[in-house]
């Protein structure tokens, strides 16, 4: 194993473009993946950083589906919400691409070519599932039938969403189609597949043998169960027309398979910013001196030489493809390089239960910035403090404000404004001399000088909850010196040794200005302002004379702001309507009632009346006793709308009367009639009205 790598080749999941991304996808891969690389940025290695838009898979065409538009239109709007968020968060990727570009096209069929040349892929064929109306083979979530397991009539041909089982379409009990809602025929089709068992001695080596110490436990225990449990051939290929085509002779129909060319996006990414960069259409995050003059071909040497350190950042269900599969094709390829480490995290719960866009259970990235639109960083370290690096994890907003209150705000940001207002007010904003060091500065010194070391093992080693805790504990550092030596309490008796103190502290400001930088860019950036201090060299960091006595300070400015319980709380009340809004949007209509004969329902009277007196009544909250005018008559009705309807509101309108019905004494009150109204899933009711104003008494029929 190489330990001295001469380059850095980073990548985290590219998110599918078929809706938002939520704050469980920033703490699961884009997060850990920054700071891992604005960390080694400081270092001042030769890095590269690339994401971007997975856009094939049926995932596209099934939201195109639900959103009664094109797959194009999908993946446009999805593509620039993501990469907009993300940029807004600080994620700092050189490039951000997108599986939809000819470059990813020509490099995945490039690819699938290599393999199919080299004779490393069998063709097989078999019995799939078609449409005969729409003329389509049909993906899994294509076809629905009766459940196997539960009985459930509309489980999918890979899952059953009530009862949880995976199925496979051949399972279904009286399948049929999503297209055309006919029943499928089977049909033979041929397939090209990779055949994975072949690559399990090389799995063993490569994964069990030489990663067993280095890789995550989770990471290597998932490799470990799918290698031990035998591999299967793999479909490389599928019957879609949304994604690449086969590159091969009559292959009408065909794409490959989207966890073939997802992984190649990568890649194609790479390709893609050395494109750019050599016409000049492009920069990279961070100027680079390793680059003055890139080529084209630059992308090579990240994927194709051995001294490159290949890490992907992902979540655990990508595990599978990340340490298997793609491995396995860059491999088996020969020209390719293979991952030294899959930091792969498990998931983060919010609020006790599973995060989830479809069920409306979540924080997607963009509604925070909607509501927080200047708290990138906040959210940033919420997340950080808390990544599900060895187990599930949760945000909860309570959480995210007591570490916004309590660490952000009491400590880093209470430390660097002590220290700021102090020097504008005893030493003109100016860093004073230190003469002397006294025994309590000695010491602060000594910590001080550890803290960049601490911190950096701790992202070596993929541990970014653990580097997070230092950071904060520096800042911690600080805050206890200033608080034990009192500057404020000095001024009047001893000028010099606030000066001392103060000029100790500033250092440590300068000091948490470099090592913030990786977990607060925002921050960091603001802090060198404040500091009029502007180097990133993670070498500079744990030095205690990073600022020269007399150095001008800049404006002083608050790093963090309180945040109150309603902030909070509003919050909350947005997840759980926004939870309930969805629940509602997917429960069915209620199913209609037994038949009835024309004549039963021309036994009913329904007019239209206008209400001429409303009033609360006593001891009720539901009832409002109204006085209508049916045409015919005015007469009594007592009607259960108090609780969506002031009496005010409903003088004077038109409402729908049920005039025959049985006269009821309700609390005392003999009511004629009844008025009619829509009702909600959830109970809520609307008036029914004519679209324009008619006679009382006009007839509904
Ligand atoms: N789109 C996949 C997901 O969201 C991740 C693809 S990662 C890549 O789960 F490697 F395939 F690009
Ligand atoms: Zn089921």
């Amino acid at each position: 194993m190489t330990t001295d790598y001469k380059r850095y080749m980073v990548t985290a999941a590219l998110p599918y473009a078929n809706g938002p991304k939520h704050v469980g996808h920033l703490a699961g891969a884009y997060l850990p993946a920054d700071v891992y690389v604005r960390y080694l940025r400081q270092q001042g290695k030769n890095v590269i950083f690339v994401s971007g838009s997975d856009e094939h898979g049926t995932a596209i065409p099934n939201q195109a589906l639900k959103e009664n538009t094109t797959p194009q239109t999908i993946i446009d709007k999805y593509h620039v919400l993501i990469r907009d968020c993300l940029a807004k968060l600080g994620v700092s990727f050189d490039i951000y691409h997108r599986t939809s570009e000819p470059i990813h096209h020509q490099t995945s069929q490039e690819i699938f070519l290599t393999l199919y040349k080299k004779g490393l892929l069998t063709e097989e064929t078999s019995e799939q599932y078609f449409d005969e109306e729409a003329n389509a083979f049909l993906a899994d979530r294509y076809i629905i039938g009766t459940c196997p397991k539960c009985g459930h009539t509309n489980a999918y041909g890979d899952q059953c969403e009530k009862c949880g089982s995976t199925l496979s379409p051949k399972e279904l009990i009286n399948p049929r189609s999503t297209l055309s809602g006919k029943p499928p025929v089977l049909k033979p089709t041929k397939h090209w597949y990779l055949p994975l068992q072949q690559y399990e001695p090389w799995l063993k080596e490569w994964i069990l043998e030489s990663h067993k110490n280095d890789w995550k436990p989770n990471v290597y225990g998932q490799c470990k169960s799918w290698i031990d449990a035998g591999l299967q051939p793999r479909a490389m290929t599928r019957d879609l027309d949304w994604g690449i085509k086969v590159p091969l002779p009559h292959t009408e129909g065909k794409v490959l398979y989207v966890w073939f060319d997802a992984p190649i996006g990568y890649i194609s990414a790479t390709r893609a910013l050395f494109k750019e960069l050599s016409e000049g259409k492009k920069e990279f995050a961070t100027p680079r001196s390793a680059f003055s003059n890139p080529q084209v071909d630059d992308w090579k040497p990240y994927w194709q030489h051995t001294d490159t350190k290949l890490v992907h950042f992902i979540g655990k269900d990508n595990i599978v493809f990340h340490c298997l599969i793609f491995p396995i094709m860059l491999h088996a390829s020969g020209e390719y390089i293979v991952p030294a480490n899959v930091p792969a995290n498990e998931f983060m719960n919010l609020e006790g239960d599973k995060m989830s866009t479809s069920r409306g259970w979540s924080i997607e990235m963009h509604e925070y910035l909607e509501d927080f639109p200047t708290k990138p960083d906040e959210l940033r370290y919420t997340l950080l403090t808390n990544l599900p690096e060895t187990k599930d994890s949760e945000f909860t907003w309570k959480d995210f404000q007591a570490k916004n209150n309590n660490e952000l705000v009491a400590i880093f940001g209470n430390f660097v404004n002590r220290a700021l207002v102090l020097t504008q007010k005893h030493f003109e904003n100016r860093v004073p001399v230190a003469d002397t060091w006294q025994e309590v500065d000695r010491k602060v010194i000594d910590e001080l000088k550890l803290f960049p070391e601490r911190i950096a093992e701790s992202i070596k080693a993929y541990r970014f909850r653990e580097a997070t805790a230092y950071l904060i504990d520096l800042a911690r550092l600080g805050n206890k010196y200033l608080t034990e030596t009192e500057p404020w309490k000095l001024a009047k008796t001893d000028l010099p040794r606030v000066g001392a103190v103060l000029n100790l502290a500033l250092q440590i400001a300068a000091n948490l200005s470099i090592v913030a930088e990786p977990f607060l860019p925002f921050t960091s950036k603001k802090l060198s302002e404040v500091l009029n201090f502007s180097s990133k060299n993670w070498s500079d960091a744990g030095n205690p004379s990073l600022l020269k006595a007399n150095h001008q300070l800049g404006e002083a400015k608050l790093l963090f702001e309180k945040m109150e319980d309603e902030v909070i709380e509003n919050q909350l009340k947005k997840l759980n309507d926004k939870k309930k809004g969805m629940e509602l949007a997917a429960t069915p209509a209620e199913p209609a009632k037994p038949e009835v004969s024309f004549d039963e329902f021309s036994k009913m009277d329904i007019r239209i009346a206008k209400i001429l007196k409303a009033e609360r009544v006593e001891k009720s909250k539901k009832l409002l006793k109204l006085q209508v005018d049916t045409g015919m008559d005015v007469r009594t009705v007592m009607s259960g709308i108090a609780e969506y309807f002031t009496p005010e509101e409903m003088i004077g309108k038109q409402v729908t009367i049920l005039v025959n019905l049985a006269p009821r004494k309700i609390m005392g009150v003999e009511s004629q009639g009844m008025i009619l109204m829509a009702s909600d899933k959830d109970g809520k009711l609307r008036m029914l009205q004519p679209s324009e104003a008619v006679a009382q008494g006009s007839k509904v029929s």
